[in-house]
């Protein structure tokens, strides 16, 4: 199971219509996605016009797409009020700059512009080695999920008004939703800026909430 296939469950099976992706780089994953209403936010796509209109021929609902060449912060300041007026973001995929503090703001401020049903999904939640775990700027070579991880830590432990667990899955699938929460931790933000690798290795299943991917049809009640 990987985020493609939790993106289509939701949008298929809770009539979901309107969708966010922060980070979408050649758009392996946003322009698959069948909803008539979907907004890309990233400083750098990695595609081109012909592209765009390839994808719209393959995937007609394409070619309404909205495209935000520029940050996601810069997006939520300048644009998000006019983009979502009249309309709630329904589903978000933050999987743009995979540092704690860039994430958690994604989140706080997809919040701000979600349906009480929707659902935020966050990619890279659960990195497997010291090296794919760091921030950017101590990152060397390989796989780079960065510190995300310590998004979710935030979030369980400063929202006690949303449900976030990880799917054991696709790197880890960061979970969020509006609903109160069954287990909650007890981190301050300086605490989690000091966190380590090891921290992380030592509790991993506490500190994530992490739940196999069987969860996911039961936590929203889908048909696999
Ligand atoms: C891992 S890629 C996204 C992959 C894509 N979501 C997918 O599933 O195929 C991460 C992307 O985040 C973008 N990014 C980096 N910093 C960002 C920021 N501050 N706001 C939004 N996107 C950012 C990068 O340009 C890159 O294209």
């Amino acid at each position: 199971m990987n985020r493609l296939d939790i993106i289509q469950a939701l949008m298929r099976q809770k009539s979901f219509k309107n969708y966010l992706e922060i980070g979408v780089e050649n758009g392996h994953i946003f322009f698959r996605i069948k909803s008539s209403f979907k907004v890309a936010v990233d400083p750098k796509f990695i595609f081109d016009a012909s592209r765009r209109f390839g994808k719209a021929i393959l995937n007609p609902y394409n070619l309404n797409n909205q495209y935000f060449e520029k940050t996601s912060d810069d997006f939520f300041a300048q644009d998000a009020k006019q983009v979502f007026a009249g309309k709630k973001l329904q589903l978000a995929l933050v999987d743009g700059m995979h540092e704690y503090h860039f994430a958690l703001r994604d989140v706080e401020n997809a919040l701000n512009y979600m349906d009480d049903n929707g659902v935020i999904i966050m990619h890279d939640c659960n990195p497997q080695t010291a090296g794919a775990a760091g921030r950017f700027e101590d990152w060397e070579v390989g796989e780079w999920n960065g510190d995300v991880w310590k998004t979710i830590i935030h979030l369980r432990s400063q929202r006690p008004d949303l449900t976030v667990f990880v799917l054991d899955c696709d790197q880890g699938l960061g979970i969020v939703t509006r609903k109160k929460p069954e287990s909650t931790l007890n981190y301050t933000p300086a605490q989690i800026d000091a966190l380590t690798y090891d921290d992380l290795v030592k509790d991993r299943q506490k500190l994530l909430n992490l739940k196999s991917t069987d969860y996911f049809y039961e936590y929203f009640g889908l048909q696999k």
